[in-house]
Protein backbone atom coordinates (compact mmCIF):
# COMPACT_ATOMS: atom_id res chain seq x y z
CA UNK A 1 0.00 0.00 0.00
CA UNK A 2 1.34 3.31 -0.91
CA UNK A 3 0.87 6.78 0.91
CA UNK A 4 -0.04 8.66 -2.43
CA UNK A 5 -3.40 8.32 -4.91
CA UNK A 6 -1.14 7.80 -8.06
CA UNK A 7 1.46 4.51 -8.69
CA UNK A 8 3.22 3.31 -11.22
CA UNK A 9 3.35 0.29 -12.92
CA UNK A 10 7.65 0.87 -13.04
CA UNK A 11 8.57 -1.04 -10.39
CA UNK A 12 11.99 0.45 -9.91
CA UNK A 13 13.64 0.27 -5.91
CA UNK A 14 16.30 2.35 -6.76
CA UNK A 15 17.70 5.05 -9.10
CA UNK A 16 20.73 6.21 -10.24
CA UNK A 17 21.16 9.71 -11.87
CA UNK A 18 24.46 10.21 -13.24
CA UNK A 19 25.64 13.77 -13.93
CA UNK A 20 27.35 13.98 -17.16
CA UNK A 21 26.85 17.47 -18.91
CA UNK A 22 26.56 20.80 -17.72
CA UNK A 23 29.05 23.17 -16.34
CA UNK A 24 31.42 20.68 -14.90
CA UNK A 25 30.88 17.15 -14.84
CA UNK A 26 31.95 14.99 -17.46
CA UNK A 27 33.77 18.29 -19.73
CA UNK A 28 37.12 17.37 -20.40
CA UNK A 29 36.66 19.79 -22.85
CA UNK A 30 37.13 22.19 -19.68
CA UNK A 31 39.62 20.23 -18.18
CA UNK A 32 37.06 17.86 -15.97
CA UNK A 33 37.54 14.62 -15.45
CA UNK A 34 35.11 12.31 -17.46
CA UNK A 35 32.03 10.24 -17.53
CA UNK A 36 32.30 7.35 -18.85
CA UNK A 37 29.17 7.46 -20.13
CA UNK A 38 29.00 5.19 -23.16
CA UNK A 39 30.43 2.03 -21.45
CA UNK A 40 28.44 2.51 -18.41
CA UNK A 41 25.05 2.76 -20.27
CA UNK A 42 26.40 -0.10 -22.24
CA UNK A 43 27.00 -2.24 -19.24
CA UNK A 44 23.80 -1.45 -17.23
CA UNK A 45 22.24 -2.49 -20.31
CA UNK A 46 24.47 -5.70 -20.67
CA UNK A 47 23.33 -6.23 -17.14
CA UNK A 48 19.40 -5.73 -17.58
CA UNK A 49 19.77 -3.29 -14.49
CA UNK A 50 16.46 -1.92 -15.99
CA UNK A 51 14.19 -1.59 -14.71
CA UNK A 52 14.45 -2.71 -11.25
CA UNK A 53 17.56 -0.39 -11.32
CA UNK A 54 17.56 2.90 -12.82
CA UNK A 55 19.94 4.51 -14.73
CA UNK A 56 19.38 8.13 -15.74
CA UNK A 57 22.01 10.29 -17.42
CA UNK A 58 21.17 13.72 -16.38
CA UNK A 59 22.12 17.35 -16.84
CA UNK A 60 23.45 19.65 -14.00
CA UNK A 61 21.93 18.28 -10.76
CA UNK A 62 23.14 21.59 -8.83
CA UNK A 63 26.57 21.24 -6.69
CA UNK A 64 28.51 21.75 -9.84
CA UNK A 65 31.57 22.00 -7.62
CA UNK A 66 32.09 18.43 -6.95
CA UNK A 67 32.36 17.74 -10.29
CA UNK A 68 30.40 14.28 -11.92
CA UNK A 69 27.67 14.00 -9.27
CA UNK A 70 25.79 11.01 -8.80
CA UNK A 71 22.55 10.58 -7.11
CA UNK A 72 20.88 7.60 -5.52
CA UNK A 73 17.13 7.32 -5.26
CA UNK A 74 15.05 4.64 -3.09
CA UNK A 75 12.83 3.53 -0.51
CA UNK A 76 15.35 5.09 2.21
CA UNK A 77 17.45 8.20 2.17
CA UNK A 78 19.01 10.08 -1.31
CA UNK A 79 22.72 8.91 -1.25
CA UNK A 80 24.20 11.88 -3.11
CA UNK A 81 27.97 11.00 -4.30
CA UNK A 82 30.83 13.83 -5.51
CA UNK A 83 33.93 13.91 -6.82
CA UNK A 84 33.85 10.61 -9.00
CA UNK A 85 36.65 11.59 -11.26
CA UNK A 86 38.33 8.06 -11.92
CA UNK A 87 36.83 5.09 -13.96
CA UNK A 88 37.01 2.89 -10.58
CA UNK A 89 34.67 5.21 -9.48
CA UNK A 90 32.29 4.02 -11.91
CA UNK A 91 33.19 0.78 -12.26
CA UNK A 92 32.67 0.31 -8.29
CA UNK A 93 29.30 2.26 -8.60
CA UNK A 94 27.94 -0.27 -11.42
CA UNK A 95 29.10 -3.48 -9.35
CA UNK A 96 26.92 -1.54 -6.58
CA UNK A 97 24.34 -1.29 -8.77
CA UNK A 98 24.55 -5.16 -10.12
CA UNK A 99 24.17 -6.58 -6.58
CA UNK A 100 21.29 -4.49 -5.40
CA UNK A 101 19.39 -5.63 -8.19
CA UNK A 102 20.69 -9.64 -7.55
CA UNK A 103 19.70 -8.98 -3.76
CA UNK A 104 15.65 -7.01 -4.75
CA UNK A 105 16.99 -4.31 -2.62
CA UNK A 106 19.31 -1.09 -2.68
CA UNK A 107 22.30 -2.60 -0.78
CA UNK A 108 23.86 -0.37 1.75
CA UNK A 109 27.16 2.00 0.07
CA UNK A 110 30.22 0.09 -0.74
CA UNK A 111 32.83 1.38 1.96
CA UNK A 112 34.98 2.53 -1.54
CA UNK A 113 32.96 5.18 -1.92
CA UNK A 114 31.78 6.60 1.29
CA UNK A 115 34.41 9.24 0.81
CA UNK A 116 32.26 10.89 -1.88
CA UNK A 117 29.18 11.03 -0.03
CA UNK A 118 27.49 14.36 1.11
CA UNK A 119 25.08 15.89 2.39
CA UNK A 120 23.07 17.74 -0.80
CA UNK A 121 20.84 20.10 1.95
CA UNK A 122 22.54 22.43 3.85
CA UNK A 123 22.69 26.12 5.22
CA UNK A 124 25.37 28.67 3.98
CA UNK A 125 27.80 29.04 6.92
CA UNK A 126 27.12 31.94 9.26
CA UNK A 127 29.43 35.00 8.64
CA UNK A 128 31.68 35.89 11.53
CA UNK A 129 31.15 38.98 12.65
CA UNK A 130 34.80 39.81 12.01
CA UNK A 131 33.94 39.49 8.66
CA UNK A 132 31.13 42.52 8.88
S1 LIG B 1 27.18 20.03 -13.90
FE1 LIG B 1 26.96 18.21 -12.69
S2 LIG B 1 26.04 18.94 -10.87
FE2 LIG B 1 26.12 20.70 -12.15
Amino acid sequence: MTLFPRSTRRHAFAHFLVCASGCCCGRTDKGKPAVPVPWLKAEWRARRLNPRVQLTIAECLGPCDLVNVVAVFSEDEPIWLGGLVDEERFVELLLWATASRDAGRLLPLPSSLQPHRFDRFTSPPIPSESAS
